[in-house]
């Protein structure tokens, strides 16, 4: 098996001149032990605000706040000295004005360490994405299926389905990269139209249930693992399944328990009772 081992830092300019390069390998961390399962593996680490999910059993990423994503940002950064680590904005902090934006950008940079944040959104977003490039702040843009938008989208669904759609997301996308996006997710976007996004960008096009094509792709840890079961989006693949073995220890432990066969103090250090 071919394991990615270089121990350079990957920045956010790296990432951005991958664009039909080496595939960008991106996954979800939110605390430091898994963070560092990964590091030395994958490109970049984001922080998601589906953590609102996968940690706080939340039923939509809304709910997160600004502080909850800075105390999981910066555990993950000091695990990490190898991938490129980038930090949700969350729901409520950026989308009042750049200004807002700004602050809640310098906040997370500050007082995590990490390289670069995530913001949802096409063209309504392009002023404060300038806004923050132009001061400092690497932003990762994020289209398609835009979670924090669950409210007006009504739901979870597939975007680009006709070529209005598509259109609208091709808009959206080169909005992005004129704002000075590094790179872009494309979330929840039917194949030939992440397909169409991909061809006309000229930075890299991170998918996820997206298009093979694109530069790189993400799927969350929880995911990826089987720790996640309330659903599972269809474009997902498990590539473990760790929940029956946690059970099992689990199940073995409280069984021990129960029987009094829990090792004792003087077992575990190799001492006879009496
Ligand atoms: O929060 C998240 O995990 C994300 C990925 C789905 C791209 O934004």
């Amino acid at each position: 098996m071919s394991v990615h081992t270089t121990s350079k830092k990957i920045t956010s300019q790296h990432i951005r001149s991958r664009k039909g390069g080496e595939p960008i390998v991106g996954l979800t961390a939110y605390t430091a032990s898994m963070a560092k399962a990964m590091d030395s593996i994958v490109d970049f680490i984001l922080v998601g605000d589906s953590l609102a999910m996968t940690i706080y059993g939340e039923d939509s990423t809304v709910g997160v706040d600004l502080d909850t994503m800075i105390r999981h940002g910066r555990a993950v950064v000091r695990a990490c000295n190898h991938a490129c680590v980038v930090v949700d904005l969350p729901f409520g902090d950026y989308q009042a004005s750049p200004e807002q934006a700004f602050m809640s950008a310098a906040r997370i940079l500050r007082e995590t360490g990490c390289d670069a944040v995530k913001l949802e959104g096409g063209i309504e977003m392009a002023e404060t994405v300038a806004f923050l490039s132009a001061r400092g702040v690497p932003v990762m843009g994020h289209i398609g299926l835009t979670p924090q938008s669950i409210n007006t989208m009504g739901g979870f669904k597939t975007q680009g389905k006709d070529e209005l759609a598509v259109q609208e997301l091709i808009a959206a996308a080169k909005s992005m990269e004129s704002a000075g996006c590094f790179a872009l997710v494309i979330e929840g976007v039917i194949e030939s139209a992440s397909e169409k996004i991909n061809q006309v960008m000229s930075i890299p096009t991170i998918g996820i249930g997206a298009s093979v094509d694109c530069d790189g792709q993400i799927l969350v840890i929880d995911d990826v693992i089987g720790m996640f079961e309330d659903f599972k989006p269809k474009f997902v693949k498990r590539y473990a399944q760790v929940m029956p073995t946690i059970r099992e220890a689990i199940e073995t432990f409280a069984n021990e328990v129960r029987t009094r066969q829990f090792p004792s103090v003087d077992h575990v250090f190799g001492r006879s009772k009496g």
